[in-house]
Protein backbone atom coordinates (compact mmCIF):
# COMPACT_ATOMS: atom_id res chain seq x y z
CA UNK A 1 0.00 0.00 0.00
CA UNK A 2 1.68 3.50 -1.22
CA UNK A 3 0.64 6.12 1.02
CA UNK A 4 -0.78 9.19 -1.24
CA UNK A 5 1.01 12.16 -1.32
CA UNK A 6 0.54 15.48 -2.33
CA UNK A 7 3.56 18.25 -3.42
CA UNK A 8 3.11 21.87 -3.54
CA UNK A 9 6.31 23.39 -6.32
CA UNK A 10 5.98 27.33 -5.67
CA UNK A 11 8.90 28.00 -8.24
CA UNK A 12 9.87 31.26 -8.05
CA UNK A 13 7.09 32.69 -6.65
CA UNK A 14 5.68 34.48 -3.16
CA UNK A 15 6.82 37.17 -1.34
CA UNK A 16 7.65 35.72 2.31
CA UNK A 17 5.15 37.33 4.08
CA UNK A 18 2.93 35.25 1.42
CA UNK A 19 5.00 32.24 2.16
CA UNK A 20 4.02 32.48 6.21
CA UNK A 21 0.98 33.26 5.56
CA UNK A 22 0.16 30.16 3.22
CA UNK A 23 1.60 28.10 5.98
CA UNK A 24 -0.53 29.70 8.66
CA UNK A 25 -3.60 29.03 6.89
CA UNK A 26 -2.86 25.81 5.91
CA UNK A 27 -2.37 24.68 9.63
CA UNK A 28 -6.15 26.85 10.63
CA UNK A 29 -7.84 24.71 7.34
CA UNK A 30 -5.96 21.28 7.37
CA UNK A 31 -8.51 18.62 8.84
CA UNK A 32 -7.08 17.19 11.86
CA UNK A 33 -5.35 13.84 11.13
CA UNK A 34 -5.10 14.21 7.45
CA UNK A 35 -1.27 13.82 7.52
CA UNK A 36 -1.66 10.18 8.87
CA UNK A 37 -3.35 9.48 5.49
CA UNK A 38 -1.60 12.01 3.18
CA UNK A 39 2.23 13.05 2.92
CA UNK A 40 1.85 16.93 2.46
CA UNK A 41 5.33 18.50 1.17
CA UNK A 42 5.85 22.56 0.48
CA UNK A 43 8.62 23.50 -1.72
CA UNK A 44 8.89 27.06 -1.41
CA UNK A 45 11.94 29.05 -2.52
CA UNK A 46 15.04 28.49 -1.02
CA UNK A 47 15.31 31.32 0.90
CA UNK A 48 11.86 30.84 2.66
CA UNK A 49 12.59 27.37 4.09
CA UNK A 50 14.43 28.32 7.35
CA UNK A 51 11.85 31.01 7.92
CA UNK A 52 8.62 28.78 7.14
CA UNK A 53 10.62 25.80 8.97
CA UNK A 54 12.21 27.69 11.98
CA UNK A 55 9.06 29.66 12.83
CA UNK A 56 7.16 26.44 13.23
CA UNK A 57 3.97 27.29 11.53
CA UNK A 58 3.31 24.78 8.95
CA UNK A 59 0.78 22.35 10.45
CA UNK A 60 3.02 19.00 12.18
CA UNK A 61 3.70 16.48 10.04
CA UNK A 62 3.44 18.63 6.85
CA UNK A 63 7.21 19.01 5.74
CA UNK A 64 9.12 20.67 3.58
CA UNK A 65 11.15 20.18 0.27
CA UNK A 66 13.21 21.97 -1.99
CA UNK A 67 13.25 22.55 -5.59
CA UNK A 68 16.76 21.68 -6.38
CA UNK A 69 19.75 20.66 -4.47
CA UNK A 70 23.63 20.51 -5.77
CA UNK A 71 25.46 17.24 -6.04
CA UNK A 72 28.29 18.60 -3.29
CA UNK A 73 28.58 19.07 0.48
CA UNK A 74 30.30 22.14 0.50
CA UNK A 75 32.38 24.17 -2.07
CA UNK A 76 33.56 26.94 -4.19
CA UNK A 77 29.93 26.54 -6.02
CA UNK A 78 28.76 30.60 -6.13
CA UNK A 79 24.69 31.02 -5.36
CA UNK A 80 24.09 26.50 -4.75
CA UNK A 81 22.77 25.02 -1.85
CA UNK A 82 23.72 21.65 -0.98
CA UNK A 83 21.40 18.88 0.29
CA UNK A 84 23.19 19.13 3.61
CA UNK A 85 22.67 22.97 4.51
CA UNK A 86 18.58 21.88 3.25
CA UNK A 87 19.05 19.22 6.14
CA UNK A 88 20.40 21.49 8.38
CA UNK A 89 17.41 24.20 8.13
CA UNK A 90 14.82 20.78 8.63
CA UNK A 91 14.46 20.36 4.71
CA UNK A 92 13.30 16.81 4.00
CA UNK A 93 12.84 16.40 0.39
CA UNK A 94 14.12 17.62 -2.74
CA UNK A 95 13.00 18.07 -6.17
CA UNK A 96 15.64 17.14 -8.80
CA UNK A 97 15.68 17.46 -12.22
CA UNK A 98 12.49 18.97 -12.97
CA UNK A 99 11.85 20.41 -16.73
CA UNK A 100 12.46 23.54 -15.56
CA UNK A 101 15.75 22.85 -14.59
CA UNK A 102 17.07 20.67 -17.36
CA UNK A 103 15.56 23.17 -19.72
CA UNK A 104 16.64 26.97 -18.62
CA UNK A 105 20.37 25.72 -16.75
CA UNK A 106 21.28 22.71 -19.05
CA UNK A 107 20.62 19.80 -16.47
CA UNK A 108 21.24 16.51 -17.57
CA UNK A 109 22.04 12.70 -16.63
CA UNK A 110 25.36 12.91 -15.20
CA UNK A 111 24.89 16.09 -12.80
CA UNK A 112 21.21 14.43 -11.55
CA UNK A 113 23.20 11.25 -10.92
CA UNK A 114 25.53 13.86 -8.71
CA UNK A 115 22.39 15.37 -7.05
CA UNK A 116 20.18 12.28 -6.03
CA UNK A 117 23.21 10.78 -4.44
CA UNK A 118 24.19 13.39 -2.63
CA UNK A 119 20.57 13.94 -1.71
CA UNK A 120 20.24 10.73 -0.37
CA UNK A 121 23.22 10.82 1.50
CA UNK A 122 22.89 13.63 2.96
CA UNK A 123 19.11 12.22 4.21
CA UNK A 124 17.15 14.12 1.70
CA UNK A 125 14.21 12.14 0.44
CA UNK A 126 14.43 12.81 -3.62
CA UNK A 127 11.38 13.37 -5.98
CA UNK A 128 13.07 12.79 -9.09
CA UNK A 129 10.98 14.29 -12.12
CA UNK A 130 11.09 12.85 -15.67
CA UNK A 131 8.91 13.62 -18.40
CA UNK A 132 9.06 14.50 -22.59
CA UNK A 133 8.37 17.19 -24.35
CA UNK A 134 5.41 17.50 -27.24
CA UNK A 135 7.85 16.63 -30.03
CA UNK A 136 8.54 13.43 -28.49
CA UNK A 137 4.77 12.63 -27.78
CA UNK A 138 3.86 13.59 -31.28
CA UNK A 139 6.44 11.28 -33.02
CA UNK A 140 5.72 8.66 -30.49
CA UNK A 141 9.12 8.80 -28.86
CA UNK A 142 7.48 9.38 -25.37
CA UNK A 143 8.81 6.04 -23.91
CA UNK A 144 11.90 6.44 -25.85
CA UNK A 145 12.40 10.02 -23.76
CA UNK A 146 11.55 8.67 -20.59
CA UNK A 147 13.71 5.60 -20.73
CA UNK A 148 16.77 7.80 -21.56
CA UNK A 149 16.21 9.83 -18.56
CA UNK A 150 15.10 7.18 -16.47
CA UNK A 151 18.14 5.30 -17.11
CA UNK A 152 20.32 7.12 -14.48
CA UNK A 153 18.32 5.27 -11.45
CA UNK A 154 19.66 2.27 -12.87
CA UNK A 155 22.86 3.67 -11.36
CA UNK A 156 21.69 4.60 -8.31
CA UNK A 157 23.40 2.34 -5.53
CA UNK A 158 21.01 0.02 -3.86
CA UNK A 159 22.30 0.98 -0.33
CA UNK A 160 20.13 3.92 -0.22
CA UNK A 161 17.41 2.34 -1.39
CA UNK A 162 16.54 0.27 1.93
CA UNK A 163 13.12 1.81 2.37
CA UNK A 164 11.08 2.79 -0.47
CA UNK A 165 9.29 5.72 1.05
CA UNK A 166 12.58 7.36 0.76
CA UNK A 167 12.59 7.87 -2.75
CA UNK A 168 9.62 9.33 -5.24
CA UNK A 169 9.27 9.89 -8.67
CA UNK A 170 7.28 12.22 -10.53
CA UNK A 171 6.17 11.87 -14.09
CA UNK A 172 5.72 15.49 -15.41
CA UNK A 173 4.63 15.67 -19.11
CA UNK A 174 6.27 19.07 -20.27
CA UNK A 175 3.61 19.58 -22.77
CA UNK A 176 1.07 19.71 -19.55
CA UNK A 177 3.41 22.17 -17.12
CA UNK A 178 1.64 25.33 -16.85
CA UNK A 179 -0.27 24.94 -19.96
CA UNK A 180 -4.12 24.23 -18.48
CA UNK A 181 -3.46 20.69 -20.49
CA UNK A 182 -3.17 17.86 -17.86
CA UNK A 183 -2.56 14.68 -19.10
CA UNK A 184 -5.39 12.22 -19.27
CA UNK A 185 -6.04 9.60 -16.67
CA UNK A 186 -4.97 6.81 -19.32
CA UNK A 187 -2.30 8.81 -20.56
CA UNK A 188 -1.23 9.03 -16.94
CA UNK A 189 -1.99 5.69 -16.32
CA UNK A 190 0.37 3.99 -19.09
CA UNK A 191 3.11 6.28 -18.37
CA UNK A 192 3.39 5.23 -14.67
CA UNK A 193 3.03 1.78 -15.38
CA UNK A 194 5.99 2.39 -17.80
CA UNK A 195 8.31 3.54 -15.08
CA UNK A 196 7.23 0.71 -12.81
CA UNK A 197 8.14 -1.62 -15.09
CA UNK A 198 11.83 0.13 -15.67
CA UNK A 199 11.83 0.42 -11.50
CA UNK A 200 11.18 -3.01 -11.15
CA UNK A 201 13.94 -3.32 -14.32
CA UNK A 202 16.40 -1.56 -11.90
CA UNK A 203 15.99 -2.20 -8.17
CA UNK A 204 13.51 -5.26 -8.17
CA UNK A 205 9.90 -5.58 -7.95
CA UNK A 206 9.12 -4.97 -3.93
CA UNK A 207 11.22 -1.77 -4.53
CA UNK A 208 9.01 -0.73 -7.72
CA UNK A 209 5.98 -1.97 -6.26
CA UNK A 210 6.57 0.23 -2.75
CA UNK A 211 7.64 3.78 -4.62
CA UNK A 212 5.34 6.21 -5.18
CA UNK A 213 5.20 7.76 -8.35
CA UNK A 214 3.62 11.11 -8.94
CA UNK A 215 2.00 12.91 -11.70
CA UNK A 216 2.89 16.63 -12.31
CA UNK A 217 1.05 18.79 -15.10
CA UNK A 218 -1.60 21.54 -14.89
CA UNK A 219 -3.10 19.94 -12.01
CA UNK A 220 -6.40 21.27 -10.79
CA UNK A 221 -9.21 20.58 -8.20
CA UNK A 222 -11.49 20.01 -11.34
CA UNK A 223 -9.14 17.43 -13.18
CA UNK A 224 -7.09 15.84 -10.35
CA UNK A 225 -9.97 13.15 -9.09
CA UNK A 226 -10.02 11.37 -12.06
CA UNK A 227 -5.80 11.05 -12.10
CA UNK A 228 -5.65 9.94 -8.31
CA UNK A 229 -8.26 7.15 -9.38
CA UNK A 230 -5.42 5.55 -11.74
CA UNK A 231 -4.10 2.36 -9.77
CA UNK A 232 -0.81 3.61 -9.96
CA UNK A 233 -0.56 7.07 -9.53
CA UNK A 234 -0.10 7.72 -6.14
CA UNK A 235 -0.15 11.51 -5.88
CA UNK A 236 0.33 15.18 -7.53
CA UNK A 237 3.20 17.10 -7.87
CA UNK A 238 1.59 20.39 -8.23
CA UNK A 239 2.61 23.72 -9.83
CA UNK A 240 0.15 26.81 -10.15
CA UNK A 241 -2.83 25.45 -7.99
CA UNK A 242 -0.41 25.00 -4.90
CA UNK A 243 -0.66 28.57 -4.80
CA UNK A 244 -3.65 29.12 -3.64
CA UNK A 245 -4.32 27.18 0.13
CA UNK A 246 -8.00 26.77 -0.93
CA UNK A 247 -7.19 24.66 -4.11
CA UNK A 248 -4.29 23.17 -2.54
CA UNK A 249 -6.82 21.85 0.57
CA UNK A 250 -9.33 20.26 -1.81
CA UNK A 251 -6.19 18.61 -4.09
CA UNK A 252 -5.13 17.13 -0.84
CA UNK A 253 -8.54 15.84 0.25
CA UNK A 254 -8.91 14.27 -3.07
CA UNK A 255 -5.96 12.61 -3.00
CA UNK A 256 -7.11 11.16 0.69
CA UNK A 257 -9.57 9.66 -1.25
CA UNK A 258 -7.63 8.16 -3.66
CA UNK A 259 -6.15 6.38 -0.53
CA UNK A 260 -7.32 2.84 -0.27
CA UNK A 261 -5.84 0.26 -2.45
CA UNK A 262 -2.54 1.28 -3.78
P1 LIG B 1 1.70 23.32 -13.02
O1 LIG B 1 0.88 22.56 -11.99
O2 LIG B 1 1.64 24.80 -12.83
O3 LIG B 1 1.39 22.85 -14.40
O4 LIG B 1 3.23 22.92 -12.74
C1 LIG B 1 3.56 21.60 -12.66
C2 LIG B 1 4.96 21.51 -12.17
O5 LIG B 1 5.89 21.81 -12.89
C3 LIG B 1 5.17 21.07 -10.79
O6 LIG B 1 6.51 20.75 -10.56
Amino acid sequence: MRKPIVIANWKMNKSLDEALDFAGELKAKLPHGTVAHVDIIICPAFLHIAPVALNKILPSGVALGAQDAHWEEKGAFTGCVSPVMLKDVRTRYAIIGHSERRRYFGEASPMLKGKLTMSMRAGLVPVFCVGEGLGDRQAGKTFQALDEQMAVLGDISREFLSDPSEFILAYEPVWAIGTGHNATAEQAQEVHVHLRELLTSYWGSDQAQATRIVYGGSIAPDNFASIMACGDVDGGLVGGASLDCEKFLKLIEIARGGENGK
